[in-house]
């Protein structure tokens, strides 16, 4: 099946994970709205795709400026009353050692907070009556959580905190939507690490210059991230060693599953 959207709103689209999926999208005839907050990116990737083979608009927008996401999804949706697809994937990661807790910066946990998970919960409650209104029509919220909302690892605590609570969020409102067979789809995309500027140097300088290699090269990931998207069976989509090592295809989806049962057994309990 080909990837059912024809017009995708992609924040964190300068650089990256979006970036790629963008350039992906655009490739297979499916309109973007790139979103981030540097302009000179924007316009690079305007150059770059817009005479491609569908439209291409760009945004410069901080997801972290909460009171402006109302406005920003009526401009948006004014401009584009055809979108219907939102992808979330903004996001960024910095280091955290309660070893030393004189050197944890409460201001920098609470920002990576409000980029990774707050600004999200925003963004979901802004959009989401503009992809209800356009019933019957297929619509999708589409989020960027980690494998590290499955498993924590130890440089970055407060990342993995901000992808397992975007995670948990994820697993309930699919469960809400689909109650009310809803238009709007919910899928998660959960990559595992991936050379993007996420770890260079200018975010996270304790790499020394290593962070760029860590993971799976960019392409291969937007092959296969591409791919899961553009199956029938695409409301999760884990790539590479999530499916594995990281335990998607076990005690995750055993974690699923008794998640149903309890909704299960609290439905004939009310
Ligand atoms: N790379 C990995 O290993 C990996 C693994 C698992 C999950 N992920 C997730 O994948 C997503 C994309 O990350 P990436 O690896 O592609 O990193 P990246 O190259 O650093 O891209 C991050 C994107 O987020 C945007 N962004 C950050 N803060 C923003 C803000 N306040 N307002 C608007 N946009 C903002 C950046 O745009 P501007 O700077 O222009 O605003 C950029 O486009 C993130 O959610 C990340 O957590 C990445």
């Amino acid at each position: 099946m080909p990837f059912e959207y024809k017009k995708v709103l992609m924040l964190g689209a300068t650089s990256g994970i979006g970036w790629a999926l963008a350039a992906k999208m655009v490739e297979n005839g499916v309109s973007v709205i790139a979103v981030g907050r540097r302009q000179e990116k924007l316009d690079e990737f305007a150059k770059q795709y817009g005479s491609g083979k569908a439209t291409v608009d760009t945004a410069a927008f901080d997801i972290t400026k909460l009171k402006e996401i109302p406005n920003f999804a009526k401009e948006i949706f004014t401009k584009h009353p055809d979108l219907d697809c939102v992808f979330l994937n903004s996001g960024v990661q910095r280091h955290l050692d309660w070893s030393k807790p004189e050197n944890v910066d409460l201001d920098v946990m609470e920002q990576e907070m409000l980029t990774n998970y707050t600004s999200y919960m925003h963004l979901t409650k802004a959009f989401l009556p503009y992809l209800q209104k356009q019933a019957p029509k297929p619509t999708s919220l589409v989020f960027t959580t980690s494998g590290l909302a499955l498993v924590p690892i130890i440089y970055c605590p407060n990342y993995c905190a901000s992808k397992a609570a975007l995670h948990h969020m994820i697993l309930a409102m699919r469960q809400q939507m689909k109650q009310i067979d809803s238009n709007v789809k919910i899928i998660e995309v959960y990559p595992p690490a991936v050379q993007t500027e996420l770890h260079d140097d200018k975010h996270q300088p304790e790499f020394q210059g290593k962070g760029r290699s860590l993971g799976m090269p960019l392409d291969e990931f937007t092959e296969e991230a591409w791919a899961g998207l553009s199956a029938d069976d695409n409301e999760q989509v884990p790539v590479q060693a999530v499916k594995t090592f990281m335990g998607f295809n076990g005690w995750e989806k055993e974690r699923q599953g008794t998640m149903m049962k309890m909704m299960e057994m609290m439905k004939k309990s009310h």
